[in-house]
């Protein structure tokens, strides 16, 4: 059901969210579907104190090296920047340890599902509605995290940035999920839980669900998702087909 905190960020009211016409749902990978805290999470003891800094850190300079590569140019796959991610991050909180590296990068192909999701996407195929996946990781570590959390099966299609070579949020990486999945864009429901790939998302022509789990604040970029949703639950009461 509707959780109560649901927003309509469009209209500004409470009132119950529905999308209409949709014929395809499209799902960012990192923090919507697998929890990228998790990794961190499971390397408590290695890390000690200071593991929630890392991986705050390690995250947001992933994102950074996406843009950064993306605006100049310098494409590398999310394999590469992730470590390169990371390496920063280690360094930066004076963690440097070659093993911890190498259990931190093997545990993001295990990174787990945030537990409403295998349920959600049971319902939301049951119903008769495509899934993909669209995400800046490279189809191997989709694959991996997809396979690992037991859901691999329920997708149509997992499509990686890595066949444009370059990131979401440039348009040529959302236009891919159009194309593979052969759904005009304002008939896709787009559902992250990144507010810039939700913002992005809804800029190009997607109906867009913002998961605003980490209760952030609203961005200041074009353009206003559809709704805001505090999880996935809501989704087969949210997405119509007609
Ligand atoms: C992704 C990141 C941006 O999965 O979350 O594309």
């Amino acid at each position: 059901m509707i959780g109560e905190n649901s927003m309509n960020i469009q209209s500004g009211s409470m009132k119950p969210i529905k999308l209409i016409g949709i014929r395809a749902c499209v799902f960012d990978a990192y923090g919507t579907l697998f929890d990228v805290s998790s990794v961190a999470r499971g390397a408590q003891a290695e890390i000690g104190e200071q593991w929630q800094s890392l991986s705050d850190l390690w995250r947001s300079k992933q994102l950074q090296y996406t843009w950064l590569r993306g605006l100049s140019g310098q494409y590398a796959d999310f394999w590469q920047v992730t470590g390169d991610a990371l390496d920063y991050a280690m360094l930066s909180l004076r963690l440097e340890d070659r093993e911890l590296r190498e259990k931190l990068m093997r545990l993001y192909l295990r990174l787990s599902a945030y537990p409403e999701v295998p349920e959600v996407l049971q319902d939301l195929k049951d119903g008769g509605m495509p899934l993909a996946i669209l995400s800046n990781g490279t189809p191997n570590m989709l694959k991996s995290v997809a396979s690992n959390s037991g859901i691999i099966d329920l997708f149509d299609e997992i499509l990686s940035a890595d066949e444009i070579k370059t990131y979401k949020p440039h348009p040529s990486v959302y236009q891919l999920a159009s194309n593979r999945l052969h759904v005009e864009s304002e008939n896709i429901c787009f559902i992250s839980s990144n507010a810039w790939d939700a913002y992005s998302a809804k800029a190009f022509g997607f109906q867009v669900l913002w998961c605003n789990r980490f209760k952030q604040a609203p961005e200041n970029i074009p353009a206003s998702p559809n709704a805001e949703i505090n999880d996935l639950f809501c989704l087969p009461n949210v997405i119509l087909t007609r």
